[in-house]
């Protein structure tokens, strides 16, 4: 009787301890850094490397832009319904454009990308980390040196294993908007979540659009996570800024600026321009999006229950921005709005002349 009972006491102490998933311990690092848990530590070692010999000591410039951007190239090559057809539809963020480039910088999105893969290998080499982690660890820092970002959250663990990713599913700027659409939905993600997702560009520049202006960048003020960017590709187009109009470009608003057809496009969309108009109008919204997106762009095709949080390793972000403004020389007048249920924020312009938007100085 009595070593029945205990035989019950210590089964049903050991399918208490299985039912309790396996905590791991806050931990102190060897660099002395805390952390949730301690499969996060080798993270501040990548970290100090990157800001120090990847972003020029923490710098918002193009090679954290590049980064962003490779987050997106990397995790979007996905898609359900070409799995679903019975052909390998992508692995999602797996790190795959970094395993195969070869074969996927051919994708003609992913033109100029090659450059940030091949400074970021390394890195990941060196600290043994999979190529699907790295680029969305280095995305997340990269956002983190810009002023006034939102954190980006970071999940570690996944492996190290891809397949070269299908061709022509990353969206391109000469894609029609609900081509765009049709794409992202595809990957899993609304028209609200594409404008989320685009929040990105309010930290970006263009160098292969037209290669005679490397660095014009997509609204005033590159290095400010701000919400320029939508104020900006909302005012009248009426230049060219560089040799000619090339594929995937419209007139630009400003000297020196850039203006992509998917962005002109997608901002008058009626199934986003309003929610173009919102990531003006409130900008507490706007960071919070843009966290809630990147983390389910970061984990396409894996289970998010799977990885390990290591978001306590990503710099909090420093630095202000001014609240949208319309730069010298614009005004009112010069806003297309486009979303018919709510009135375009009024903003206050910039007094003097007219300026040129100075591009993006180029790290290498
Ligand atoms: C949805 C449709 C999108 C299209 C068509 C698009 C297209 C482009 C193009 C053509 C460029 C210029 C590349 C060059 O000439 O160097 C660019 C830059 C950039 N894109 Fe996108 N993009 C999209 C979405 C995204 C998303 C979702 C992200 C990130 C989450 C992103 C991040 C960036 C960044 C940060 C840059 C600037 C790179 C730099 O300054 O060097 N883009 N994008």
């Amino acid at each position: 009787m009595f070593s029945k009972t205990l035989l019950s006491l210590v089964v049903l102490a050991a399918s208490v301890a299985a039912a309790v998933p396996s905590v791991s311990k806050r931990a102190t690092c060897s660099n002395g850094k805390t952390t949730a848990n301690d499969a996060c530590c080798v993270w501040f070692d990548v970290l100090d490397d990157i800001q120090a010999n990847l972003f020029h000591g923490g710098e918002c410039g193009e090679d954290a832009h590049e980064s962003l951007r490779l987050t997106f190239h990397d995790a979007i090559a996905f898609s359900p319904s070409l799995t679903a057809s019975g052909q390998f539809g992508g692995g999602g963020a797996d790190g795959s454009i970094m395993a195969h480039t070869a074969d996927e910088i051919g994708d003609p999105a992913n033109l100029g990308l090659d450059d940030i893969i091949e400074a970021q290998r390394p890195f990941a080499i060196k600290h043994n980390v999979s190529f699907g982690d790295f680029i969305q660890f280095a995305g997340a820092v990269g956002v983190s040196n810009c002023n006034g970002a939102p954190q980006i959250a970071f999940l570690a663990g996944r492996s190290n294993d891809s397949q070269p990713a299908p061709h022509g599913l990353i969206p391109l700027p000469t894609d029609s908007s609900s081509a765009i659409l049709a794409r992202v939905k595809d990957a899993g993600f609304s028209a609200v979540e594409l404008v989320w997702l685009l929040i990105s560009h309010t930290v970006g520049a263009q160098d292969k659009v037209d290669d005679s202006i490397p660095g014009a960048p997509f609204d005033s003020t590159p290095s400010d996570f701000d919400a320029q960017f939508f104020v900006e590709t909302m005012i009248n187009g009426t230049l060219v800024p560089g040799n000619g109009l090339h594929d995937g470009e419209v007139l630009s608003p400003y000297p020196g600026e850039f203006r992509l057809q998917s962005d002109f496009a997608i901002a008058r969309d009626p199934n986003t321009s309003c929610e173009w108009q919102k990531m003006i109008s409130n900008r507490a919204n706007m960071l919070a999006r843009f966290q809630q997106v990147m983390k389910k762009l970061s984990t396409l095709g894996f289970d998010q229950s799977t990885l390990t949080d290591c978001s306590d390793v990503i710099p909090v972000p420093t630095g202000t921005v001014r609240d949208p403004f319309l730069p010298a020389g614009k005004s009112m007048s010069d806003i297309e709005a486009a979303c018919s249920s709510t009135p375009f924020p009024t903003l206050s312009a910039d007094s003097g002349p007219v300026t040129t938007i100075p591009a993006v100085n180029l790290d290498s």
